[in-house]
């Protein structure tokens, strides 16, 4: 079996988007595809994709290209989305409502258990089958549903203290959307997303671009 903590972490952040490609492959009925193929496809230079695939033993075959199948049952066991992730959600509003809306991630094993908020007007109600529940009901539901994951979509000045009782409650890992850095023990791992820094990176490659024509156009003017 494959030892990956050998495996560095910037092939791992790679492995979701083969995943992706590996599962479109495979919608297509396509069982083979060579690296150069899937170079094309995903604009990866070829020698990247054998590199990148060889460290989990080399599914290619010279002149026979890669199984998609074993390759993305594979993926999938290294990144653990064989099996089921049990999550919670912490702020039932606006981010908290239309990830519980969102299907898909049902399909990689994460299962949306529950949702909390402390808004008297949204407990009780139900997204897509998950319940708004009372902050308070949280480390027994934690416990009794065996929650590994919790996704912090709430204030930030809040988000301190609700990622201690999750910790204590047991969790195992947060995806934190509030817009702060959380402390955790080690053996919690914590995932933060942010849009607005994505926007940001997409700003300054905007800019750079248009930067760039415009000091073109001056050449070509003097
Ligand atoms: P929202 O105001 O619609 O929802 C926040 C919910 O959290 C409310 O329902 C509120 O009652 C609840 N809440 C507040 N304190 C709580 C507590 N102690 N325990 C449980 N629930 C609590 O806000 P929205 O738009 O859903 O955003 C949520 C958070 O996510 C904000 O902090 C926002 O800045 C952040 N955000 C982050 C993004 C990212 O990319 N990381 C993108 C969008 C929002």
């Amino acid at each position: 079996m494959t030892d990956y903590k050998q495996i560095s972490k910037a092939v791992i952040s790679r492995l979701p988007r083969y995943y992706r490609y590996l599962g479109e492959l495979m919608e297509e009925g396509i069982e083979r595809i060579s690296s150069n193929e899937l170079s094309a496809r995903m604009k990866v230079t070829a020698s990247q994709i054998r590199q990148d695939l060889n460290n989990f033993g080399g599914f290619g075959q010279q002149g026979y290209g890669y199984n998609v199948k074993y390759l993305y049952a594979e993926i999938a066991r290294i990144l653990g989305i064989d099996r089921q992730h049990n999550l919670i959600i912490i702020g039932a509003g606006n981010l908290g409502q239309a990830i519980a809306n969102y299907t898909n991630f049902e399909k990689r094993g994460f299962i949306i258990k529950g949702m909390f908020d402390i808004n008297p007007r949204l407990i009780g109600l139900v997204v897509r089958g998950a319940k708004i529940r009372g902050i308070d009901d949280l480390e027994q539901f934690i416990v009794e549903n065996e929650v590994q994951i919790a996704a912090l979509t709430i204030p930030k000045s809040k988000a301190p203290e609700i990622a201690d009782r999750l910790v204590k409650a047991g969790i195992k890992a947060i995806w934190n959307f509030a817009h702060t850095d959380l402390s955790v023990p080690d053996d919690v791992v914590v995932e933060n997303v942010h849009l607005s820094e994505s926007l940001m990176r997409l700003s300054y490659r905007v800019c750079s671009m248009q930067d760039e024509r415009e000091r073109r156009e001056k050449e070509q003017l003097s």
